[in-house]
Protein backbone atom coordinates (compact mmCIF):
# COMPACT_ATOMS: atom_id res chain seq x y z
CA UNK A 1 0.00 0.00 0.00
CA UNK A 2 2.19 2.70 -1.22
CA UNK A 3 -0.74 5.33 -1.23
CA UNK A 4 -0.95 8.25 1.85
CA UNK A 5 -3.47 7.81 3.72
CA UNK A 6 -4.64 11.57 3.11
CA UNK A 7 -5.30 10.34 -0.47
CA UNK A 8 -7.36 7.79 0.04
CA UNK A 9 -9.58 9.95 2.19
CA UNK A 10 -10.00 12.43 -0.61
CA UNK A 11 -10.95 9.50 -3.11
CA UNK A 12 -13.22 8.38 -0.89
CA UNK A 13 -14.70 11.84 0.12
CA UNK A 14 -14.89 12.13 -3.66
CA UNK A 15 -17.27 8.79 -4.06
CA UNK A 16 -19.05 9.40 -1.03
CA UNK A 17 -20.42 13.22 -2.71
CA UNK A 18 -21.50 11.17 -5.95
CA UNK A 19 -23.23 8.70 -4.09
CA UNK A 20 -25.18 11.10 -1.97
CA UNK A 21 -27.40 13.12 -4.15
CA UNK A 22 -26.33 16.94 -4.48
CA UNK A 23 -28.45 19.57 -3.74
CA UNK A 24 -28.62 22.58 -6.43
CA UNK A 25 -30.89 25.59 -5.99
CA UNK A 26 -31.81 27.96 -8.71
CA UNK A 27 -33.18 30.99 -8.55
CA UNK A 28 -35.56 32.23 -11.49
CA UNK A 29 -36.50 35.79 -12.01
CA UNK A 30 -40.08 36.47 -12.10
CA UNK A 31 -40.17 40.05 -12.64
CA UNK A 32 -37.59 41.09 -15.92
CA UNK A 33 -37.47 39.66 -19.08
CA UNK A 34 -33.99 39.18 -20.46
CA UNK A 35 -35.13 38.82 -24.06
CA UNK A 36 -38.17 38.16 -26.37
CA UNK A 37 -37.32 35.78 -28.97
CA UNK A 38 -38.98 35.15 -32.19
CA UNK A 39 -41.75 32.57 -32.69
CA UNK A 40 -40.03 30.91 -34.73
CA UNK A 41 -37.13 30.37 -32.35
CA UNK A 42 -36.54 26.58 -33.05
CA UNK A 43 -35.57 26.89 -36.77
CA UNK A 44 -34.26 24.20 -39.53
CA UNK A 45 -32.19 23.82 -42.18
CA UNK A 46 -31.96 21.64 -45.34
CA UNK A 47 -28.75 21.69 -48.12
CA UNK A 48 -29.56 22.60 -51.52
CA UNK A 49 -27.88 19.31 -52.52
CA UNK A 50 -31.64 17.39 -51.51
CA UNK A 51 -32.70 19.23 -55.00
CA UNK A 52 -29.80 18.45 -56.32
CA UNK A 53 -30.65 14.49 -55.97
CA UNK A 54 -34.47 15.63 -56.87
CA UNK A 55 -35.16 15.08 -53.32
CA UNK A 56 -34.16 11.64 -52.42
CA UNK A 57 -36.72 10.21 -49.62
CA UNK A 58 -37.45 14.00 -48.77
CA UNK A 59 -40.80 13.36 -50.88
CA UNK A 60 -42.48 16.99 -49.97
CA UNK A 61 -46.16 15.98 -50.79
CA UNK A 62 -45.01 12.52 -47.83
CA UNK A 63 -48.33 12.80 -45.39
CA UNK A 64 -45.84 11.76 -42.74
CA UNK A 65 -42.52 14.45 -43.61
CA UNK A 66 -45.56 17.20 -43.74
CA UNK A 67 -46.63 15.76 -39.81
CA UNK A 68 -43.11 15.86 -38.75
CA UNK A 69 -42.63 19.02 -40.19
CA UNK A 70 -45.83 20.82 -38.84
CA UNK A 71 -45.10 19.76 -35.58
CA UNK A 72 -42.03 22.32 -35.78
CA UNK A 73 -44.18 25.56 -37.27
CA UNK A 74 -43.63 27.85 -37.04
CA UNK A 75 -40.11 27.59 -38.09
CA UNK A 76 -37.44 29.14 -40.64
CA UNK A 77 -36.86 27.00 -43.18
CA UNK A 78 -33.22 27.43 -44.40
CA UNK A 79 -32.39 26.24 -48.31
CA UNK A 80 -29.09 27.05 -47.93
CA UNK A 81 -25.56 25.07 -47.37
CA UNK A 82 -22.03 25.18 -50.03
CA UNK A 83 -24.05 23.44 -52.85
CA UNK A 84 -26.31 26.76 -52.77
CA UNK A 85 -23.65 28.82 -54.37
CA UNK A 86 -23.38 26.81 -57.41
CA UNK A 87 -27.49 26.76 -57.73
CA UNK A 88 -29.08 27.80 -60.51
CA UNK A 89 -32.41 28.50 -61.38
CA UNK A 90 -33.98 27.43 -64.70
CA UNK A 91 -37.40 27.43 -65.43
CA UNK A 92 -37.56 26.31 -68.56
CA UNK A 93 -35.99 22.94 -68.50
CA UNK A 94 -37.74 20.01 -67.15
CA UNK A 95 -34.79 18.49 -67.13
CA UNK A 96 -33.32 17.36 -63.64
CA UNK A 97 -29.87 17.19 -62.65
CA UNK A 98 -27.90 14.10 -63.87
CA UNK A 99 -29.01 11.74 -60.57
CA UNK A 100 -27.80 8.52 -60.95
CA UNK A 101 -24.26 9.96 -61.48
CA UNK A 102 -24.76 12.74 -58.67
CA UNK A 103 -25.81 9.97 -56.51
CA UNK A 104 -23.93 7.55 -56.69
CA UNK A 105 -20.69 10.06 -55.74
CA UNK A 106 -22.68 11.72 -52.73
CA UNK A 107 -23.97 8.04 -51.35
CA UNK A 108 -20.65 6.96 -51.45
CA UNK A 109 -19.05 9.88 -50.13
CA UNK A 110 -19.87 8.67 -46.10
CA UNK A 111 -17.14 6.10 -46.75
CA UNK A 112 -14.42 8.12 -48.68
CA UNK A 113 -12.00 9.66 -46.84
CA UNK A 114 -13.20 13.23 -48.25
CA UNK A 115 -12.90 14.92 -44.18
CA UNK A 116 -9.93 16.93 -43.43
CA UNK A 117 -9.54 18.55 -40.41
CA UNK A 118 -8.04 21.64 -41.36
CA UNK A 119 -11.33 22.40 -43.75
CA UNK A 120 -12.94 25.17 -41.92
CA UNK A 121 -16.36 24.76 -43.86
CA UNK A 122 -19.51 23.16 -44.27
CA UNK A 123 -18.29 19.52 -45.66
CA UNK A 124 -22.00 18.80 -45.57
CA UNK A 125 -21.12 17.21 -49.50
CA UNK A 126 -18.03 15.34 -50.71
CA UNK A 127 -15.44 17.84 -50.63
CA UNK A 128 -14.36 16.93 -53.89
CA UNK A 129 -13.48 19.68 -56.37
CA UNK A 130 -15.63 17.89 -58.87
CA UNK A 131 -18.73 18.48 -56.57
CA UNK A 132 -17.79 22.27 -57.10
CA UNK A 133 -20.11 22.14 -60.37
CA UNK A 134 -23.65 23.61 -61.15
CA UNK A 135 -26.69 22.14 -61.10
CA UNK A 136 -29.65 23.52 -61.76
CA UNK A 137 -32.94 24.30 -59.83
CA UNK A 138 -36.41 23.58 -61.71
CA UNK A 139 -39.27 25.28 -61.77
CA UNK A 140 -41.27 21.76 -60.64
CA UNK A 141 -38.90 21.74 -57.57
CA UNK A 142 -39.30 25.23 -57.00
CA UNK A 143 -42.85 25.09 -57.34
CA UNK A 144 -42.68 22.02 -54.70
CA UNK A 145 -40.11 23.38 -52.04
CA UNK A 146 -42.40 26.61 -51.71
CA UNK A 147 -45.89 24.47 -52.09
CA UNK A 148 -43.87 22.27 -48.75
CA UNK A 149 -43.12 25.41 -46.64
CA UNK A 150 -46.56 26.92 -47.04
CA UNK A 151 -48.45 23.46 -46.00
CA UNK A 152 -46.64 22.93 -42.86
CA UNK A 153 -46.55 26.49 -41.76
CA UNK A 154 -42.91 27.55 -42.11
CA UNK A 155 -41.27 30.34 -43.84
CA UNK A 156 -38.44 29.88 -46.57
CA UNK A 157 -35.12 31.55 -46.15
CA UNK A 158 -33.41 30.67 -49.41
CA UNK A 159 -29.76 31.31 -50.32
CA UNK A 160 -29.08 32.93 -53.66
CA UNK A 161 -25.80 32.29 -55.60
CA UNK A 162 -23.12 34.92 -54.86
CA UNK A 163 -20.92 33.06 -57.05
CA UNK A 164 -23.05 34.00 -60.29
CA UNK A 165 -20.48 36.76 -61.24
CA UNK A 166 -20.40 39.93 -63.53
CA UNK A 167 -16.93 40.78 -63.21
CA UNK A 168 -16.60 42.12 -59.78
CA UNK A 169 -20.12 42.03 -59.07
CA UNK A 170 -22.62 39.61 -58.26
CA UNK A 171 -24.75 38.80 -61.48
CA UNK A 172 -28.60 39.33 -59.83
CA UNK A 173 -30.05 38.00 -63.28
CA UNK A 174 -30.65 34.34 -62.06
CA UNK A 175 -32.38 35.43 -58.74
CA UNK A 176 -34.41 38.15 -61.00
CA UNK A 177 -35.39 34.98 -62.67
CA UNK A 178 -36.33 33.40 -59.81
CA UNK A 179 -38.26 36.33 -57.83
CA UNK A 180 -40.11 36.92 -61.65
CA UNK A 181 -41.08 33.58 -61.43
CA UNK A 182 -42.26 33.84 -57.98
CA UNK A 183 -44.51 36.57 -58.23
CA UNK A 184 -46.49 34.93 -60.67
CA UNK A 185 -46.87 31.82 -58.48
CA UNK A 186 -47.77 33.86 -55.50
CA UNK A 187 -44.35 32.79 -53.30
CA UNK A 188 -43.50 35.84 -52.06
CA UNK A 189 -45.19 36.57 -49.10
CA UNK A 190 -43.25 33.24 -47.75
CA UNK A 191 -40.38 33.74 -48.94
CA UNK A 192 -36.59 35.54 -47.41
CA UNK A 193 -32.90 35.58 -48.55
CA UNK A 194 -29.66 35.23 -47.87
CA UNK A 195 -26.97 35.81 -50.25
CA UNK A 196 -23.89 32.96 -50.26
CA UNK A 197 -22.89 30.55 -48.29
CA UNK A 198 -20.23 31.05 -45.85
CA UNK A 199 -18.50 33.78 -48.24
CA UNK A 200 -15.55 33.82 -45.91
CA UNK A 201 -14.50 30.47 -47.04
CA UNK A 202 -14.33 30.56 -50.71
CA UNK A 203 -10.75 31.02 -50.46
CA UNK A 204 -10.31 27.99 -49.21
CA UNK A 205 -12.90 26.16 -50.70
CA UNK A 206 -12.34 27.37 -54.07
CA UNK A 207 -9.42 30.15 -54.13
CA UNK A 208 -11.86 32.82 -55.02
CA UNK A 209 -11.85 35.54 -53.08
CA UNK A 210 -15.17 37.69 -52.46
CA UNK A 211 -13.75 40.81 -50.35
CA UNK A 212 -16.27 42.19 -47.56
CA UNK A 213 -16.41 45.28 -49.14
CA UNK A 214 -17.61 43.75 -52.24
CA UNK A 215 -20.12 41.54 -50.44
CA UNK A 216 -21.54 44.35 -48.75
CA UNK A 217 -22.09 46.01 -52.37
CA UNK A 218 -23.97 42.87 -53.37
CA UNK A 219 -25.91 42.92 -50.58
CA UNK A 220 -26.96 46.50 -50.95
CA UNK A 221 -27.31 45.31 -54.62
CA UNK A 222 -30.84 42.54 -53.33
CA UNK A 223 -31.54 44.74 -50.79
CA UNK A 224 -32.12 47.25 -53.10
CA UNK A 225 -34.61 44.62 -55.98
CA UNK A 226 -36.43 43.74 -52.97
CA UNK A 227 -37.06 46.72 -50.74
CA UNK A 228 -36.62 49.55 -53.28
CA UNK A 229 -37.21 48.22 -56.95
CA UNK A 230 -40.11 49.31 -58.59
CA UNK A 231 -41.10 46.19 -60.42
CA UNK A 232 -40.61 43.92 -56.73
CA UNK A 233 -40.66 45.44 -54.07
CA UNK A 234 -44.32 45.93 -53.16
CA UNK A 235 -44.38 42.35 -53.74
CA UNK A 236 -41.26 41.07 -51.11
CA UNK A 237 -42.28 43.93 -48.38
CA UNK A 238 -42.57 40.97 -46.26
CA UNK A 239 -39.35 39.27 -46.82
CA UNK A 240 -35.92 39.22 -45.04
CA UNK A 241 -32.71 39.41 -45.95
CA UNK A 242 -31.03 37.71 -43.80
CA UNK A 243 -27.04 37.97 -43.41
CA UNK A 244 -24.21 38.58 -44.26
CA UNK A 245 -22.71 34.74 -43.67
CA UNK A 246 -19.97 34.03 -42.16
CA UNK A 247 -18.35 31.57 -40.79
CA UNK A 248 -15.87 33.66 -38.20
CA UNK A 249 -17.34 36.53 -37.54
CA UNK A 250 -14.52 38.17 -35.73
CA UNK A 251 -10.57 38.89 -36.31
CA UNK A 252 -9.53 36.78 -33.54
CA UNK A 253 -7.50 34.14 -35.59
CA UNK A 254 -7.03 31.97 -32.12
CA UNK A 255 -7.14 28.23 -32.70
CA UNK A 256 -10.33 27.46 -31.05
CA UNK A 257 -12.49 29.50 -33.14
CA UNK A 258 -11.39 28.24 -36.46
CA UNK A 259 -11.77 24.43 -34.94
CA UNK A 260 -15.57 25.74 -33.55
CA UNK A 261 -16.96 27.34 -36.42
CA UNK A 262 -20.69 27.38 -35.44
CA UNK A 263 -19.97 23.92 -34.56
CA UNK A 264 -18.97 22.43 -31.48
CA UNK A 265 -16.71 19.57 -32.31
CA UNK A 266 -15.55 17.43 -35.10
CA UNK A 267 -17.62 14.91 -36.24
CA UNK A 268 -15.26 12.17 -36.91
CA UNK A 269 -13.37 12.52 -33.29
CA UNK A 270 -16.02 13.51 -31.56
CA UNK A 271 -16.74 11.10 -28.18
CA UNK A 272 -19.76 10.26 -26.17
CA UNK A 273 -18.29 12.29 -23.07
CA UNK A 274 -17.81 15.16 -25.51
CA UNK A 275 -21.52 15.81 -25.50
CA UNK A 276 -21.48 16.23 -21.73
CA UNK A 277 -17.92 18.24 -21.35
CA UNK A 278 -18.73 21.85 -19.94
CA UNK A 279 -15.82 23.17 -21.18
CA UNK A 280 -17.13 22.37 -24.67
CA UNK A 281 -20.66 23.21 -23.99
CA UNK A 282 -19.29 26.72 -22.76
CA UNK A 283 -16.81 27.73 -26.20
CA UNK A 284 -20.60 28.05 -27.74
CA UNK A 285 -21.31 31.27 -24.95
CA UNK A 286 -17.96 32.87 -25.38
CA UNK A 287 -17.66 32.84 -29.65
CA UNK A 288 -21.06 34.11 -29.31
CA UNK A 289 -20.16 36.74 -27.02
CA UNK A 290 -17.63 38.02 -29.35
CA UNK A 291 -20.25 37.97 -32.56
CA UNK A 292 -22.37 40.41 -30.16
CA UNK A 293 -19.43 42.66 -29.30
CA UNK A 294 -18.77 43.29 -32.78
CA UNK A 295 -22.35 43.53 -33.45
CA UNK A 296 -22.39 46.19 -30.96
CA UNK A 297 -19.18 47.82 -32.84
CA UNK A 298 -20.91 48.53 -35.82
CA UNK A 299 -23.91 49.67 -34.27
CA UNK A 300 -26.25 47.38 -35.59
CA UNK A 301 -27.74 45.91 -32.09
CA UNK A 302 -31.53 46.49 -32.90
CA UNK A 303 -31.09 43.98 -35.70
CA UNK A 304 -32.25 40.69 -34.89
CA UNK A 305 -29.92 37.72 -34.54
CA UNK A 306 -29.95 34.87 -35.99
CA UNK A 307 -27.60 31.91 -36.21
CA UNK A 308 -27.80 29.91 -38.95
CA UNK A 309 -26.33 26.03 -39.48
CA UNK A 310 -25.75 25.43 -36.09
CA UNK A 311 -25.39 21.27 -35.55
CA UNK A 312 -23.64 19.16 -32.47
CA UNK A 313 -20.90 18.34 -35.32
CA UNK A 314 -19.22 19.82 -38.23
CA UNK A 315 -18.27 17.23 -40.61
CA UNK A 316 -21.72 15.74 -41.07
CA UNK A 317 -22.37 15.37 -37.45
CA UNK A 318 -20.95 12.25 -35.26
CA UNK A 319 -22.04 8.86 -36.68
CA UNK A 320 -24.20 7.32 -33.87
CA UNK A 321 -23.91 10.03 -31.54
CA UNK A 322 -25.60 13.39 -32.98
CA UNK A 323 -28.38 11.27 -33.70
CA UNK A 324 -28.80 9.54 -30.64
CA UNK A 325 -29.82 10.49 -27.24
CA UNK A 326 -26.25 12.22 -26.72
CA UNK A 327 -26.85 14.94 -29.56
CA UNK A 328 -29.95 16.59 -27.05
CA UNK A 329 -27.15 17.78 -24.34
CA UNK A 330 -25.47 19.97 -27.24
CA UNK A 331 -28.93 20.96 -28.44
CA UNK A 332 -30.91 21.77 -25.76
CA UNK A 333 -28.05 23.97 -24.15
CA UNK A 334 -27.16 25.47 -27.43
CA UNK A 335 -30.89 26.79 -27.52
CA UNK A 336 -30.66 27.61 -23.70
CA UNK A 337 -27.44 30.20 -24.17
CA UNK A 338 -28.55 31.35 -27.35
CA UNK A 339 -31.98 32.50 -25.91
CA UNK A 340 -29.80 33.73 -23.34
CA UNK A 341 -27.48 36.09 -25.34
CA UNK A 342 -30.20 37.93 -27.45
CA UNK A 343 -30.60 35.41 -30.41
CA UNK A 344 -33.80 35.54 -32.48
CA UNK A 345 -33.24 32.92 -34.58
CA UNK A 346 -31.64 29.49 -33.59
CA UNK A 347 -31.56 27.38 -36.82
CA UNK A 348 -30.72 23.61 -36.74
CA UNK A 349 -28.53 21.86 -39.02
CA UNK A 350 -30.28 19.96 -40.73
CA UNK A 351 -34.40 18.76 -40.57
CA UNK A 352 -33.56 16.48 -43.21
CA UNK A 353 -30.54 14.30 -44.03
CA UNK A 354 -26.83 14.11 -42.43
CA UNK A 355 -25.53 12.69 -38.76
CA UNK A 356 -27.26 15.10 -37.09
CA UNK A 357 -30.76 15.51 -39.10
CA UNK A 358 -33.76 15.71 -36.94
CA UNK A 359 -35.34 13.19 -39.45
CA UNK A 360 -33.12 10.72 -41.20
CA UNK A 361 -32.92 9.81 -45.00
CA UNK A 362 -35.20 6.56 -43.37
CA UNK A 363 -37.80 9.21 -42.24
CA UNK A 364 -37.03 8.17 -38.66
CA UNK A 365 -37.01 11.19 -36.31
CA UNK A 366 -34.13 11.28 -34.39
CA UNK A 367 -34.55 11.94 -30.20
CA UNK A 368 -33.50 15.43 -31.29
CA UNK A 369 -36.92 15.71 -33.24
CA UNK A 370 -38.79 15.27 -30.00
CA UNK A 371 -36.69 17.43 -28.24
CA UNK A 372 -37.19 20.26 -30.92
CA UNK A 373 -40.97 19.14 -30.51
CA UNK A 374 -41.40 19.74 -26.85
CA UNK A 375 -39.44 22.56 -26.75
CA UNK A 376 -41.80 24.25 -29.26
CA UNK A 377 -45.24 23.09 -27.71
CA UNK A 378 -43.49 23.97 -23.81
CA UNK A 379 -40.89 27.18 -24.17
CA UNK A 380 -42.18 30.39 -25.20
CA UNK A 381 -40.46 33.29 -26.44
CA UNK A 382 -39.60 35.09 -23.26
CA UNK A 383 -36.54 34.43 -21.78
CA UNK A 384 -35.93 34.82 -17.98
CA UNK A 385 -32.80 35.08 -16.08
CA UNK A 386 -31.87 32.02 -13.95
CA UNK A 387 -29.28 32.25 -11.43
CA UNK A 388 -27.97 28.67 -9.73
CA UNK A 389 -25.13 27.85 -7.22
CA UNK A 390 -23.83 25.30 -9.35
CA UNK A 391 -20.13 25.42 -9.41
CA UNK A 392 -19.66 22.65 -11.76
CA UNK A 393 -20.74 23.98 -14.84
CA UNK A 394 -22.77 20.77 -14.66
CA UNK A 395 -25.81 21.30 -13.68
CA UNK A 396 -27.50 23.95 -16.66
CA UNK A 397 -30.54 25.46 -15.77
CA UNK A 398 -32.46 28.01 -18.36
CA UNK A 399 -36.00 29.18 -18.07
CA UNK A 400 -38.98 30.97 -20.36
CA UNK A 401 -42.61 31.91 -20.19
CA UNK A 402 -43.95 28.91 -21.09
CA UNK A 403 -45.63 28.70 -24.73
CA UNK A 404 -49.43 28.67 -24.18
CA UNK A 405 -50.78 28.00 -27.64
CA UNK A 406 -50.10 24.80 -28.29
CA UNK A 407 -49.46 23.58 -24.11
CA UNK A 408 -52.30 25.32 -22.88
CA UNK A 409 -50.60 26.02 -20.03
CA UNK A 410 -52.24 29.46 -18.37
CA UNK A 411 -50.81 32.55 -18.68
CA UNK A 412 -48.07 33.03 -16.16
CA UNK A 413 -46.82 30.17 -16.65
CA UNK A 414 -42.72 29.41 -16.54
CA UNK A 415 -40.88 26.72 -18.13
CA UNK A 416 -37.54 26.00 -17.04
CA UNK A 417 -35.08 23.37 -18.57
CA UNK A 418 -32.37 21.35 -17.28
CA UNK A 419 -29.35 19.42 -18.22
CA UNK A 420 -27.55 17.16 -15.20
CA UNK A 421 -23.81 16.65 -16.85
CA UNK A 422 -23.01 14.63 -13.88
CA UNK A 423 -22.35 10.70 -14.50
CA UNK A 424 -25.19 10.75 -10.79
CA UNK A 425 -28.26 12.26 -10.06
CA UNK A 426 -28.84 15.67 -8.74
CA UNK A 427 -31.62 17.14 -6.73
CA UNK A 428 -32.99 20.64 -7.67
CA UNK A 429 -34.46 23.19 -5.69
CA UNK A 430 -36.07 25.87 -7.02
CA UNK A 431 -36.53 29.83 -5.67
CA UNK A 432 -39.35 30.27 -2.79
CA UNK A 433 -42.13 30.73 -4.66
CA UNK A 434 -41.34 28.28 -7.48
CA UNK A 435 -40.84 25.66 -4.87
CA UNK A 436 -43.74 24.52 -3.41
CA UNK A 437 -46.23 24.96 -6.37
CA UNK A 438 -47.21 22.19 -8.49
CA UNK A 439 -45.15 20.97 -11.21
CA UNK A 440 -45.07 19.14 -14.49
CA UNK A 441 -42.42 17.19 -15.24
CA UNK A 442 -40.99 15.92 -19.30
CA UNK A 443 -38.14 14.50 -18.84
CA UNK A 444 -36.02 12.65 -21.47
CA UNK A 445 -33.82 9.36 -20.92
CA UNK A 446 -32.61 6.82 -23.91
CA UNK A 447 -35.00 4.25 -24.62
CA UNK A 448 -32.28 1.21 -24.21
CA UNK A 449 -29.01 0.24 -22.30
CA UNK A 450 -27.37 1.54 -25.18
CA UNK A 451 -27.59 4.93 -23.36
CA UNK A 452 -25.95 7.70 -25.13
CA UNK A 453 -26.22 5.86 -28.06
CA UNK A 454 -29.54 5.16 -28.19
CA UNK A 455 -31.75 5.96 -31.26
CA UNK A 456 -34.81 5.74 -29.47
CA UNK A 457 -35.74 8.54 -26.13
CA UNK A 458 -38.64 8.47 -23.41
CA UNK A 459 -40.21 10.93 -22.16
CA UNK A 460 -41.13 10.49 -18.74
CA UNK A 461 -40.43 6.85 -19.14
CA UNK A 462 -41.86 6.79 -22.71
CA UNK A 463 -40.55 5.58 -25.84
CA UNK A 464 -41.46 8.32 -28.39
CA UNK A 465 -42.06 6.81 -31.90
CA UNK A 466 -44.99 7.68 -34.32
CA UNK A 467 -47.85 5.66 -34.19
CA UNK A 468 -48.74 5.50 -37.78
CA UNK A 469 -47.12 8.02 -39.85
CA UNK A 470 -48.94 11.14 -38.86
CA UNK A 471 -49.97 10.50 -35.42
CA UNK A 472 -47.76 11.44 -32.87
CA UNK A 473 -47.94 9.87 -29.27
CA UNK A 474 -49.15 11.15 -26.35
CA UNK A 475 -46.75 12.81 -23.87
CA UNK A 476 -48.27 13.08 -20.35
CA UNK A 477 -46.44 15.31 -17.72
CA UNK A 478 -45.36 13.48 -14.10
CA UNK A 479 -46.91 15.92 -11.79
CA UNK A 480 -45.07 16.42 -8.87
CA UNK A 481 -45.34 18.84 -5.87
CA UNK A 482 -42.01 17.85 -4.63
CA UNK A 483 -39.86 20.66 -3.39
CA UNK A 484 -36.57 18.83 -4.28
CA UNK A 485 -36.88 17.34 -8.12
CA UNK A 486 -34.43 14.61 -8.83
CA UNK A 487 -32.72 14.98 -11.70
CA UNK A 488 -31.16 11.72 -13.07
CA UNK A 489 -27.77 11.12 -14.08
CA UNK A 490 -26.85 12.60 -17.34
CA UNK A 491 -30.08 13.36 -18.26
CA UNK A 492 -32.12 16.53 -19.63
CA UNK A 493 -35.96 17.42 -19.77
CA UNK A 494 -38.35 20.52 -18.89
CA UNK A 495 -40.33 21.42 -15.96
CA UNK A 496 -43.32 23.56 -16.47
CA UNK A 497 -45.30 25.28 -13.16
CA UNK A 498 -48.49 25.82 -14.86
CA UNK A 499 -49.31 27.91 -11.51
CA UNK A 500 -46.42 29.77 -11.27
CA UNK A 501 -47.99 33.62 -11.56
CA UNK A 502 -44.70 34.92 -12.82
CA UNK A 503 -45.66 38.92 -13.14
CA UNK A 504 -43.52 38.77 -16.84
CA UNK A 505 -45.65 35.70 -18.28
CA UNK A 506 -49.39 37.18 -18.13
C1 LIG B 1 -44.89 11.28 -52.85
O1 LIG B 1 -45.96 11.16 -51.94
C2 LIG B 1 -47.22 11.24 -52.58
C3 LIG B 1 -48.28 11.28 -51.48
O2 LIG B 1 -48.09 10.23 -50.59
C4 LIG B 1 -47.39 10.07 -53.53
O3 LIG B 1 -48.63 10.18 -54.21
C5 LIG B 1 -46.26 10.11 -54.55
O4 LIG B 1 -46.33 8.98 -55.39
C6 LIG B 1 -44.92 10.14 -53.87
N1 LIG B 1 -43.87 10.36 -54.85
C7 LIG B 1 -42.79 9.61 -54.93
C8 LIG B 1 -41.81 9.97 -55.97
O5 LIG B 1 -42.60 8.67 -54.18
C1 LIG C 1 -32.25 26.49 -69.03
O1 LIG C 1 -32.40 25.28 -69.71
C2 LIG C 1 -32.57 25.45 -71.11
C3 LIG C 1 -32.93 24.10 -71.71
O2 LIG C 1 -32.15 23.07 -71.14
C4 LIG C 1 -31.28 26.07 -71.68
O3 LIG C 1 -31.43 26.27 -73.06
C5 LIG C 1 -31.03 27.40 -70.98
O4 LIG C 1 -29.79 27.94 -71.40
C6 LIG C 1 -31.01 27.22 -69.48
N1 LIG C 1 -30.94 28.50 -68.83
C7 LIG C 1 -30.09 28.79 -67.83
C8 LIG C 1 -30.22 30.12 -67.22
O5 LIG C 1 -29.27 27.98 -67.44
C1 LIG D 1 -21.54 28.26 -62.71
O1 LIG D 1 -22.14 29.02 -63.74
C2 LIG D 1 -21.73 30.37 -63.76
C3 LIG D 1 -22.57 31.09 -64.81
O2 LIG D 1 -22.65 30.37 -65.97
C4 LIG D 1 -20.23 30.46 -64.06
O3 LIG D 1 -19.82 31.80 -64.04
C5 LIG D 1 -19.50 29.68 -62.98
O4 LIG D 1 -18.13 29.66 -63.25
C6 LIG D 1 -20.03 28.27 -62.88
N1 LIG D 1 -19.41 27.66 -61.73
C7 LIG D 1 -18.89 26.46 -61.76
C8 LIG D 1 -18.29 25.97 -60.49
O5 LIG D 1 -18.89 25.77 -62.77
C1 LIG E 1 -51.36 34.44 -52.25
O1 LIG E 1 -50.85 33.89 -51.05
C2 LIG E 1 -51.37 34.46 -49.88
C3 LIG E 1 -50.70 33.85 -48.66
O2 LIG E 1 -49.43 33.36 -48.92
C4 LIG E 1 -52.85 34.25 -49.81
O3 LIG E 1 -53.37 34.90 -48.65
C5 LIG E 1 -53.49 34.82 -51.06
O4 LIG E 1 -54.86 34.52 -51.05
C6 LIG E 1 -52.86 34.24 -52.30
N1 LIG E 1 -53.39 34.91 -53.48
C7 LIG E 1 -53.81 34.24 -54.54
C8 LIG E 1 -54.30 35.06 -55.68
O5 LIG E 1 -53.80 33.02 -54.58
C1 LIG F 1 -5.52 30.75 -56.70
O1 LIG F 1 -5.86 31.74 -57.67
C2 LIG F 1 -4.78 32.56 -58.04
C3 LIG F 1 -5.26 33.63 -59.02
O2 LIG F 1 -6.61 33.85 -58.97
C4 LIG F 1 -3.67 31.75 -58.66
O3 LIG F 1 -2.57 32.58 -58.96
C5 LIG F 1 -3.25 30.65 -57.69
O4 LIG F 1 -2.31 29.80 -58.31
C6 LIG F 1 -4.44 29.83 -57.24
N1 LIG F 1 -4.04 28.90 -56.21
C7 LIG F 1 -4.31 27.61 -56.27
C8 LIG F 1 -3.84 26.80 -55.13
O5 LIG F 1 -4.92 27.11 -57.19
Amino acid sequence: MSLPFFYWMVIIGVELLEASMLDISASVDLENVLHITDERYLSVTMGPTVIRHNWGNFNTSSAKIQALAKGLAPAFFRIGGNEADILIFNRTTGVVNDIDKDWAQYSSSDDTDWYDEDLDYDTSFTESKDSWTNFTMTARQWDQLNTFTKTVGWNLLFDLNVLLRKGQEWDSSNALELMAYSIRQNYTQNLNFELGNEPNAFQHSINYTLAPVQLGKDFLQLHYLLKQSSSFSRFFSHSLLVGPDTTRPTSDHAKVIDYLRKYYMNGRQAKAADFVNPEILDLFPQQAARVKAVIKEVGLEYKPLMLGETGSCWGGGAPHLSNRYAGGFLWLDKLGIAARMGHSVVMRQTFYEGNYGLIGTDLFPSPDYWLSLLYKILVGTRVLHVATDDKSGRVRVYAHCTALSRSHYPKGSVTVYVLNLHTSPMQLTLNSVLSSKMKHVYWFTPHSHKGFSSEYVDINGKKMELLDDVIFPKVMPKITTDVKITLPQTSFGFIVIPEADAPVCL
